[in-house]
């Protein structure tokens, strides 16, 4: 009974674990995209809380984008593996995570120069991927 059980969670957990779909994928696109929405406002309306609300959002959204269970089933391994770019993507991931931090840093600092800077990195780092990844 104890041995069935423990399968059962260990099949609950790979399943979890590979259950990303693309539909995920693109809802948490646009919940990025509403993060940096509202960092810039934060900009604009000169609010920290703002600031540190969008980023904190943008931290955790881009933490979870993987390649999608429909991409990492694909049989083909070229189209596979073009689909993934999965160093690409975590080097991409850990940049944009890192910029949030900097950009509260230094709007916190009063530096909205500074700020401003990491956040079009930021976008930066959106775009490339999409360029790889999207090829527009
Ligand atoms: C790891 C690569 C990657 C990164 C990084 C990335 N994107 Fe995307 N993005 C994609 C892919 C792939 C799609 C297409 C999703 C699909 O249609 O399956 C997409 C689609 C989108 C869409 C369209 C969603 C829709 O409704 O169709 C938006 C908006 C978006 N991304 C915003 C962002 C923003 C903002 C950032 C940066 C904070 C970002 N993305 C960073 C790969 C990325």
């Amino acid at each position: 009974m104890k041995k069935i059980l423990v399968g059962l969670v260990l099949t609950g957990t790979l399943l979890s674990a590979g259950s990303y779909m693309q539909k995920d994928r693109i809802l948490d696109m646009q919940t990025m995209a509403s993060a940096m929405q509202e960092i810039q406002n934060g900009f604009f309306y000169n609010n920290i809380d703002m600031v540190i609300e969008g980023t904190g959002k943008l931290a955790d959204t881009v933490q979870r984008i993987e390649p999608p269970l429909e991409e990492v089933e694909e049989k083909d391994i070229m189209t596979r593996y073009t689909n993934n770019k999965v160093q690409m993507s975590n080097r991409i991931k850990k940049k944009i995570k890192q910029k949030t931090k900097d950009i509260i840093e230094r709007f916190k600092d009063g530096d909205a120069t500074q700020a401003l800077q990491a956040y079009s990195k930021i976008t930066q780092q959106c775009m490339e991927c999409h360029t790889q990844l999207r090829k527009w």
